[in-house]
């Protein structure tokens, strides 16, 4: 049996043996959603560094947890702490990388939640707007993603145990899960855009000239993280819903220097939004 799938299913049992609920749904906390673990009755939490082959942050003093819990009559798993493409390979990932089998950090969670038991899994991130209509503190409902610049993380030998050598990839962000959130922004007074994420590696932020190839290319928004998780996702055949909140805005003639502290900040400042809609189609699934 492939290696892999051993190792997903080691990280699982270790995570059965000290929680033995099954939960309905995974949470990828990105921007927007950064208090959105206060919205549960926490049940239990495990820490990254407990959990057998886990990755962990390279972001000192940020090891991340699994947090478990119920919102309503629901049972989620939340990922605080999440990865990134640019955070690159840790030493037990290259030696995997060896052995052409793919456990890299930003997708190797994903499939321990779809093992765990989860039937939809939701996703947030900050990103930067290249619609021209967008705002600083809008958020964006993910309706299709272009990867730019990204290694597909399925490269490599597919595990038929998770899903298909080619994935169709015609509807990753689910139709039904979009049209219900839109509905329940409308409910809220929320207002909220829709449109195509475009997938950086990072960690730079844009020149004026790729943010204009962005928009260029058919993208609303940017961002560095989601597209990988999302398509480990899509493989295992797990619908996705994701969220982007617009963090600064890439339009030509509007450009200037990019701070993180000020993504934080319009992040910060859209969370009740996001948390509002996320929460109520986690409740409504
Ligand atoms: N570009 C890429 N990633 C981002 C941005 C951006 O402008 N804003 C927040 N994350």
């Amino acid at each position: 049996m492939a290696a892999l799938l051993n190792k997903i299913r080691e990280t699982v049992a270790y995570i059965q043996s000290v929680y033995g609920e099954t939960p309905t749904a995974g949470v990828v906390l990105g921007s927007g959603l950064g208090n959105f673990t206060s919205e549960l009755v926490v049940e239990k939490e495990i820490s990254y560094q407990e959990i057998p082959h886990f990755p962990v942050s390279t972001v000192e003093g940020h090891t991340g947890r699994l947090v478990f819990g119920k919102l309503g009559d629901k049972r989620v798993v939340v990922m605080a702490g999440r990865f990134h493409f640019y955070e690159g390979y840790s030493m037990q990932e290259v030696v995997y990388l060896v052995g052409s089998e793919m456990c890299i950090r930003d997708r190797y969670p994903i499939r321990v939640m779809k093992y765990l038991g989860i039937e939809t899994l939701v996703l947030s991130n900050a990103a930067g707007g290249v619609n021209e209509a967008f705002k600083v503190g809008d958020v964006m409902i993910i309706s299709d993603h272009i990867s730019q610049f990204m290694e597909n993380p399925l490269i490599g030998k597919n595990i038929s145990e998770l899903g298909p050598r080619f994935p169709d990839m015609s509807e990753p962000y689910s139709k039904e899960l979009r049209s219900r959130a839109r509905s329940i922004a409308q409910q809220h007074g929320i207002v909220v855009q829709e449109g195509v994420y475009v997938g950086v590696t990072g960690p730079t932020f844009e020149t004026k000239a790729e943010y204009k190839m962005i928009h260029a290319v058919g993208g609303d928004a940017v961002g560095m993280s989601t597209v990988p998780e999302v398509i480990a996702a899509v493989h295992m055949g797990l619908p996705v819903f994701a969220m982007s909140v617009i963090t600064d805005l890439g339009h030509p003639g509007n450009e200037h220097v990019i701070s993180h502290e000020e993504v934080l900040q319009a992040a910060r400042a859209a969370e009740p939004k996001m948390t509002a809609i996320v929460k109520q189609l986690i409740l409504e699934l």
